[in-house]
């Protein structure tokens, strides 16, 4: 097998469907909103890559002192032949996961954003010669086919991802997660943790205004694949703690009202003066609260760490 395939299980025109789908059904419900999903075009995946060095981005950074620190140890406990990672995008701090598992026969990133994958795959091609990259284009919330690949199998979930998946959503998700492990496989799981709504907050509301970019770059992605005008400049980017949800929540704020037309769908949505659109959750957690969501989809907590200064955690579980 050649060292690096990338296989689409999404073809264009599903992936069209699924963004048509979802702005008209998103755009013309009280409030509106559109699922994250769609920030991520090659230029939306540019603009994750530069958060993540952002001062007050801190997850990222916590994430990956905790994989330095531990990747012995989850190698230890899983003897992985296969890495299978979900929503991989540069798979940048994989790395050291994958330079501490020393069965591991086949990388298998998974992601929408196709520029990411092959970024990724370029830099693991020239790093890590040895290794068996299999490369996904696939929508992870969609009903995963995995390519065959040698066990143990590791299924890891980075970032806090799936924090930006609303709970009833996060619950379905981790029984489709759990559907895929067969015994003797574990899933790594990390989640960024409740702290100070300062903190928080600052981490999406950099003062150089790359999330606000970022956050307007989904309107970018509506106008060039279904011809709407948005106009990014008559939209504020907003962040804010809901502390009922424990969850950050993204908002893009019309400034004034105006009426975006989208000839794709044929579709004029208004927006009011003030308006906001909701374009992703960050959902924060505590140790409790994982391990109920697992158990919930019949997988176990078995181990659980976190950064020096308790902000993100990663997590091994397996099938009950
Ligand atoms: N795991 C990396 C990237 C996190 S950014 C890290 O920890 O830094 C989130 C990634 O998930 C992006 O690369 C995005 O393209 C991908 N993603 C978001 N929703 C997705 C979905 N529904 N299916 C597959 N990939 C998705
Ligand atoms: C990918 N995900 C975990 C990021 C987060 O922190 O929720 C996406 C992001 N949104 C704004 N900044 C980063």
């Amino acid at each position: 097998m050649s060292p690096f395939l990338l296989t689409r299980t999404l073809p264009e025109d599903v992936t069209d469907a699924a963004l048509r789908a979802d702005v008209r059904q998103g755009l013309t419900r009280t409030p509106k909103t559109l699922p994250p999903k769609w920030f991520y075009d090659a230029h939306g995946s540019e603009l994750f890559e530069l958060i993540t060095q952002l001062p007050e981005y801190y997850p990222t950074r916590a994430e990956r002192e905790i994989l330095l620190a531990r990747s012995g140890e989850i190698a230890a406990a899983t003897g992985a032949r296969t890495l299978i990672e979900l929503g991989s995008g540069s798979s940048d701090k994989t790395r050291h996961l994958i330079d501490a598992l020393t069965a591991l026969h086949t990388y298998v990133p998974v992601d929408v954003s196709e520029s990411a994958l092959t970024g990724a795959g370029r830099a693991l091609l020239a790093e890590r010669p040895g290794l068996d990259v299999h490369a996904l284009i696939a929508d992870f919330t969609a009903g995963l086919t995995l390519p065959d690949t040698p066990g143990p199998r590791l299924l890891a979930f980075l970032g806090g991802t799936i924090g930006n998946l609303p709970p009833a959503e996060r619950a379905v998700f981790l029984a489709s997660v759990r559907a895929l492990l067969a015994p003797g496989d574990v899933l790594l799981l990390g989640t960024d943790l409740v702290k100070d709504e300062r903190v928080l907050v600052r981490a999406y509301d950099d003062a150089a205004g790359v999330t606000a970019a970022f956050n307007k770059n989904v309107l970018a992605v509506v106008n060039r694949e279904l011809g709407a005008d948005f106009d990014a400049g008559a939209f504020d980017h907003v962040a804010l703690w809901d502390a009922g949800q424990e969850w950050i929540e993204m908002r893009l704020r019309a400034r004034r009202a105006l009426t975006v037309k989208i000839p794709a769908l044929d579709l004029a949505v208004d927006f009011t003066a003030g308006e906001e659109l909701r374009t992703e959750v960050s959902a924060k957690f505590r140790q409790d609260g994982v391990r109920a969501e697992l158990s919930a989809a019949e997988l176990e907590l078995t181990h659980w760490w976190t950064d020096d200064e308790g902000r993100f955690a990663l997590s091994l579980s397996v099938a009950r």
